[in-house]
C-alpha cells in the first residue's frame, strides 16, 4: 500500500493509463488548469468518460491507497508549487456536461460551464440561476461551493444532486438532507458530485437575458478581470471583506508578482509571474493585518490544494 503522498510510481501510471480511454495526463502543471494560473504538477490528470470509468478509477485509487481530488475548472483552487501528489480527476466528457430539461425541472452535468447552463436556461426559457452570469467555474464547483452572487447561490433552486461514493455507487441525495452554508456544503464525504437539479420557473428568453445582463454589467463594474480565483475570503456575517480590506488601505499590497487588487479589495491578482508561495504569503499577509487591526478573522474562500 503506498503512502497517499507518495508519487505515483510507473507501474501505477501503467495500470491508470489502462482504466480511461486515452485521457489520462502526467506531470501536468497545475498552473494550466486553475485561473490563478499558480501551481505545480499534479502527478496524474484524469478526465474519465463516463461513470463507469470514474467509478474503475476510484476503485483504483482505493485499493492503491492513491490520492485522488476532483477539480472542477480551476477558477476557486489555489494549488501550492509543489504539485499534487495523486489523481486528479476533471468531470470533462460530453456525458458530465450533459443538460436534461422536463418541464421546469432542469438538469446539469457537474462538468458543464456555467456560461453553458446560462445559455441553456435561455433557450429553454428557465428563470432563477441569473445570478451564475459571469461566475466563472461550472455546475459541480457550484454545488460544493455554493457559489452565489447578487443575492442568489446554488442551494436556493435546487432539487436534488447526484453523486458517486468512493466505491463507485452512484445515488441520488434530496435538497433536504444537503447541509449547505454561505459558500460551503457540508457532510459530503468523499462523494464526488456528477449532476445537479434545480426547479426553475418558466420566463421570457429576452428577460432573462435582460436579468443576466444587469448583473454582469455589475460584476464588470465592481470586479477586476484577468487572472483571478475570484474572492480570496468568505464575508464574516454581515461584512464584506473586501470593503474591510480596502478601508485598511490593503489594496496594491504585493507580494511578489501577487498583488492585491486595486479595484476590488477581496481579489488576488497574479501578474503571471506569481508563485504560489508569493500568493499564500500575500493571503496571509492580509490575514494578518485584518485580524491585527479589527480582531476578525477572515477565512479563505478559495481551496488550497498540494504539497
Ligand atoms: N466595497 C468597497 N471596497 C472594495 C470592495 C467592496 O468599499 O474593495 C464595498 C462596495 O462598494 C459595496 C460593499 O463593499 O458597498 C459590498 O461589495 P460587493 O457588492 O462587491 O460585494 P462583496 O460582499 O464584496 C460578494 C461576493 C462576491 C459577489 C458579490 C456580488 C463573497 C466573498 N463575495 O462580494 O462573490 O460577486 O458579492 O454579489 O461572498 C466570490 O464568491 O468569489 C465572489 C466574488
Amino acid at each position: 500500500m503506498l503512502s497517499v503522498k507518495e508519487p505515483l510510481d510507473l507501474d501505477l501510471r501503467g495500470e491508470l493509463q489502462s482504466l480511461a480511454r486515452g485521457k489520462v495526463f502526467f506531470d501536468v502543471p497545475m498552473s494550466q488548469h486553475t485561473t490563478f494560473g499558480v501551481g505545480g504538477p499534479a502527478d496524474a490528470w484524469v478526465e474519465p468518460e463516463n461513470a463507469a470509468e470514474l467509478a474503475a478509477i476510484l476503485a483504483f485509487c482505493a485499493q492503491k491507497g492513491v490520492a485522488r481530488y476532483v477539480v472542477g475548472q480551476g477558477t476557486n483552487l489555489l494549488v501550492k508549487d509543489g504539485g499534487i501528489r495523486g489523481v486528479v480527476l476533471r468531470l470533462r466528457s460530453d456525458v458530465f456536461r450533459a443538460v436534461k430539461v422536463e418541464g421546469t425541472r432542469v438538469t446539469a452535468g457537474a462538468g458543464l460551464s456555467n456560461t453553458k447552463f446560462l445559455e441553456a436556461l435561455k433557450s429553454a426559457e428557465l428563470s432563477g440561476m441569473e445570478f451564475i452570469c459571469g461566475i466563472p467555474g461550472g455546475v459541480g464547483g457550484g454545488v460544493m461551493m455554493n457559489a452565489g452572487a447578487h443575492g442568489g447561490c446554488f442551494a436556493d433552486k435546487l432539487a436534488e444532486i447526484s453523486v458517486m461514493d468512493a466505491d463507485g455507487k452512484i445515488r441520488v441525495i434530496p435538497r433536504n438532507v444537503l447541509q449547505f452554508e454561505y459558500r460551503s456544503l457540508r457532510n459530503m464525504g468523499d462523494a464526488i458530485v456528477l449532476s445537479a437539479t434545480f426547479d426553475l420557473q418558466k420566463d421570457a428568453r429576452d428577460r432573462i437575458q435582460a436579468r443576466a445582463a444587469a448583473m454582469l454589467e455589475t460584476r464588470n463594474a465592481t470586479q477586476p478581470k484577468g487572472s483571478n480565483p475570484g474572492c480570496v475570503f468568505k464575508n464574516p456575517a454581515g461584512q464584506s471583506a473586501g470593503k474591510i480590506i480596502d478601508t485598511l488601505g490593503l489594496k496594491g499590497l504585493r507580494v511578489g508578482g501577487a498583488c492585491v487588487s486595486t479595484v476590488h479589495g477581496n481579489f488576488i491578482m497574479n501578474d503571471r509571474t506569481a508563485s504560489s508561495v508569493q500568493v499564500l504569503e500575500l493571503i496571509e499577509k492580509v490575514r494578518a493585518e485584518v485580524l491585527a487591526r479589527t480582531g476578525i478573522h477572515l477565512e479563505t474562500e478559495v481551496k488550497i490544494l498540494g504539497d
